[in-house]
């Protein structure tokens, strides 16, 4: 495995590859890797002939300096699994090497980024689009794979994708859970047990309001999963929202599209966790 930190070495080394007809697979990655990473990178193995993996803590897609300063940075223990799962190369830039001038680029995502994540941090899809199509630039995969888990991010790069018609196929990859059903994030690192054990209420309580959806509205549903949340010690719900899973907006009634997804942020204390569930 070559670890590399310069845009003109990835570009030459995977120049290499593709003049040798070899497809290439990239899992973008902020770092401080789980086991949901894992399981993106091991299909991105066994899917391509050379895989990629970034690890690089864009700073563009924090609204918040201090969740910046506090999110998680474990680069050797990154470097040694990543090994493990046979990646051939990990790109690891600088923020000036990404970013040697301010990055002035505005996307327009319509509606998918007023909402959720997009209407409670401001900028963030910017930022994300900001440094996804600058890694597609530079690797240029053919496949590229992201988690289930950031659902609304998936939405936004794949409209991303499509709006500045780039060759690469994006992969969604279904939510890894700790053994508690807590979702993956590296943000479980910052919890305590306690915090841990209160934040596996979240998915218990996604999946009992899976169970009854029949015997409520979406909107009362809603209200029902916000209140059973709230009332667990620690936790706080930013949002939970019931929507298209294509056009991300909400759904008044069951029969408004044959794709529903349940999306919630809820705050444990001050470490902000991320979850979803498929409804239809
Ligand atoms: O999901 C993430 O870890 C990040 O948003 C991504 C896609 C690597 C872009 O920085």
């Amino acid at each position: 495995m070559k670890i590399i930190d310069t845009i003109s070495e990835i570009e030459n080394q995977l120049q290499g590859c593709r003049k040798k007809g070899e497809t290439i697979g990239l899992v973008p990655t902020m770092g401080a890797l789980h086991e949901g990473h894992a399981s993106l990178v091991k299909r991105c193995t066994a899917d391509n002939n050379i895989s990629v993996v970034s690890v690089f803590v864009n700073p563009t897609q924090f609204n918040n300096n201090e969740d910046l300063k506090l999110y998680p940075r474990t680069p050797e223990k990154d470097y040694e699994l990543l090994e493990e799962l046979g990646v051939d190369y990990v790109f690891s830039p600088s923020v000036e090497e990404m970013y040697p001038e301010e990055d002035k680029r505005v996307f327009d995502f319509g509606q998918l980024d007023k909402v959720m994540e997009g209407e409670f941090r401001p900028g963030h899809f910017n930022g994300v689009a900001q440094i996804v199509s600058k890694l597609f630039a530079i690797i240029k995969p053919d496949n590229a794979y992201f988690g289930e888990k950031d659902f609304q991010q998936l939405a936004i790069v794949r409209d991303m994708v499509r709006q500045l018609s780039m060759p690469v196929n994006v992969i969604g990859m279904p939510i890894i859970r700790e053994s508690n059903r807590l979702a993956m994030s590296s943000r479980n690192q910052r919890l305590s047990e306690e915090q841990k054990k209160n934040a596996s209420e979240i998915y218990k309580v996604l999946r009992e309001s899976k169970s009854s959806m029949s015997e409520y509205t979406p909107e009362k549903l809603s209200d029902y999963v916000i209140a059973r949340i709230n009332n667990v010690p620690g936790l706080k719900t930013e949002y939970f929202q019931i929507v298209d899973g294509d056009n991300l907006q909400q759904v008044t009634v069951w029969n408004d599209s044959d794709y529903i997804v349940g999306c919630i942020a809820v705050f444990c204390g001050d470490v902000r966790l991320i979850d979803n569930i498929r409804y239809k």
